[in-house]
């Protein structure tokens, strides 16, 4: 099977419905953040500081490579991986990309006393994600081969329907 990479708005639940979809698989999940993160021996707060957003999208889009060519997983993705071209390419090429939707509320809800999330460090989170997800929402789309309307569903109602609609795709 291809690899499946998770996309969406920061919150939509990418990191919780990872490992459930990837047992489901029998494959391994691996959260691409993490190993940014490990790699730059910084949290993603950090690497901001230090080095710019610019800074940060290099080493996710590292990662995202390198990973593309690893036994095949399950790929929980920073929301803003969908922002590069390059990107854009990999996940279309070499992963099966799910896109995980949720309407704002649903994110502003999710992402209430969030930690470690750089862009929404701003005095109006809400209207920061009003306007981040505006601009980001079509490229998810575009990308998607299968997206996922994540509001009303647990978790694992959502990886259920992510395992069925993989099955029924032909596989590549
Ligand atoms: C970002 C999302 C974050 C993380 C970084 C930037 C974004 O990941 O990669 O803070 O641009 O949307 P999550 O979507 O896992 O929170």
């Amino acid at each position: 099977m291809k690899s499946v990479a998770l996309i969406g708005f920061m919150g939509s639940g990418k990191t919780t419905v990872g490992p459930l979809l990837a047992e489901l698989l029998g494959v391994p999940f691996v959260d691409l953040d993490e190993v940014a993160v490990e790699r730059a021996g910084m949290s993603v707060d950090e690497v901001f500081a230090a080095e710019g957003e610019a800074g940060w999208r290099h080493r996710e889009r590292d990662v995202l490579v390198e990973l593309a060519a690893d036994r095949p997983l399950v790929l929980g993705c920073g929301g803003g991986v969908v922002l590069s071209q390059e990107n854009r390419r990999t996940l279309r090429e070499r992963y099966t990309t799910v896109y995980l939707s949720a309407s704002t509320d649903t994110l502003t809800e999710r992402l209430a006393g969030a930690t470690d999330r750089p862009l929404l460090d701003v005095p109006e989170p809400k209207k920061q994600i009003e306007r981040l997800s505006a601009q980001r929402l079509c490229v998810y789309e575009v990308v998607a081969d299968i997206t996922v309307a994540t509001d009303g569903q647990t978790p694992n109602e959502i990886a259920i329907e992510i395992g069925d609609r993989l099955e029924v795709r032909p596989k590549s």
